[in-house]
């Protein structure tokens, strides 16, 4: 049995309250139907700044009765500190994953970047120290490497950011950080590489590439590709950002006060994903005929982007179960169940 199915098991036994903040977001989400297949008790926060409804009712869909009757949704906002202290009242861990995501999102505005990701983040990591929750995870990002040129990424060495996103997700684990050293609160800080599955957005300015191609695919549009395609990413299935976020709230305190990297440890350029999802959607009745359309390369973007996932393998007994293609097989059905009509 792998550590996760014995916490899997253990926390339907002894059901725990959760705190999910982003919720009706993609990555929360899926945590929210996890949970809850588990039998958890969950209080959901979320202001619907990217998130939606839908993603809430579908995953209503997917649960019993009595599992969503163990669901507890907050429309609230991080950056006011009294909704972050309401949502945190008689929590056992906090999975904290409300933010603005994407990198040219925050070149756009990094005003607005910065209040949620920053601001946001310390009046959710002061409520949950003053709740005294067990414990308190949050979604980190890969952007923190920066401009470190080595391969794969390992957590402790890091370069200068590229973007504000990167700067906001850098002082996160500063201030985690910080209230380990002066308060003794110990968070674990889960740096993300390039998340996907189903609910991801495929829509607005800001969608990330794999629903952004995955719906110009289906709808017959031109995918565009920054750069000449050799960009390469760690992409990571979200079953197991789902497992990393588990294994890290239920952690044992010596794992705590850390930063793990969670991704699969493998590179796969954009011209490979391109075919990968192409041939994907074929198996699921979809016909693309057309090349891609390079373009300049984006600002802020890394070039390559590969984590050894060997800490989080062994402080949290993490192990990747789902690699690329097992996930975008996964990924694919869902999208074509969902955006083809
Ligand atoms: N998806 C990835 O590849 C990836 C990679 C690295 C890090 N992350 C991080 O993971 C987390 C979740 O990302 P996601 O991909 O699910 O994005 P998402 O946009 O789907 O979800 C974010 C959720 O946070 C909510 N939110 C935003 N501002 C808020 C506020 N002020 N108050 C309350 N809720 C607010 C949004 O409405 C949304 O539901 C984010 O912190 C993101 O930075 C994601």
């Amino acid at each position: 049995m792998s550590q996760y199915e014995t916490v899997c098991e253990q926390l339907k036994q002894a059901p725990k309250t959760w705190l999910v903040t982003g919720v009706a977001g993609f990555i929360g989400s899926n945590l929210l139907e996890t949970l809850l297949k588990l039998d958890q008790k969950v209080i959901g926060l979320d202001n619907f700044a990217t998130g939606h409804q839908y993603n809430l009712d579908e995953v209503q869909g997917l649960v019993s009765v009595e599992q969503w009757a163990k669901f507890k949704f907050m429309e609230g906002d991080i950056r006011k500190f009294e909704d972050c202290q309401k949502a945190c009242a008689g929590v056992d861990y906090v999975l904290h994953q409300a933010a603005l995501g994407s990198v040219p999102r925050s070149i756009a505005d990094p005003l607005t970047t910065n209040a949620t990701n920053i601001s946001g983040f310390l009046n959710m990591l002061t409520a949950a120290r003053d709740a005294e929750v067990s414990s308190f995870s949050y979604a980190a990002s890969s952007s923190t490497y920066g401009d470190h040129p080595a391969l794969p990424k390992v957590e402790e060495n890091i370069g200068s950011p590229l973007s504000p996103y990167a700067v906001t997700k850098y002082v996160n684990e500063l201030y985690a950080e910080v209230f380990a050293r002066t308060y003794g609160f110990k968070a674990i800080g889960l740096r993300y590489f390039n998340v996907f599955g189903k609910r991801q957005d495929p829509n607005g300015a800001y969608a990330a590439v794999i629903p952004k191609w995955t719906a110009a695919l289906i709808a017959g549009d031109d995918v565009f590709i920054n750069g000449d395609g050799e960009t390469s990413r760690d992409f990571c299935f979200i079953e197991n950002t789902i497992q990393a976020n588990i294994l890290a709230a239920t952690a044992t305190d010596d794992a705590k006060n850390q930063v793990y990297n969670v991704a699969v440890g493998d590179r796969t350029t954009l011209n490979d994903l391109f075919n990968a999802i192409k041939s994907a959607l074929n198996e699921n009745g979809v016909e693309y005929s057309k090349q891609p359309v390079y373009q300049d390369f984006r600002a802020g973007d890394v070039r390559h982007s590969q984590a050894s996932v060997d800490k989080i393998e062994n402080h949290l007994g993490y192990e990747a179960e789902h690699r690329i293609s097992k996930g975008i097989a996964l990924a694919m059905k869902w999208y074509v169940k969902s955006l083809k009509n």
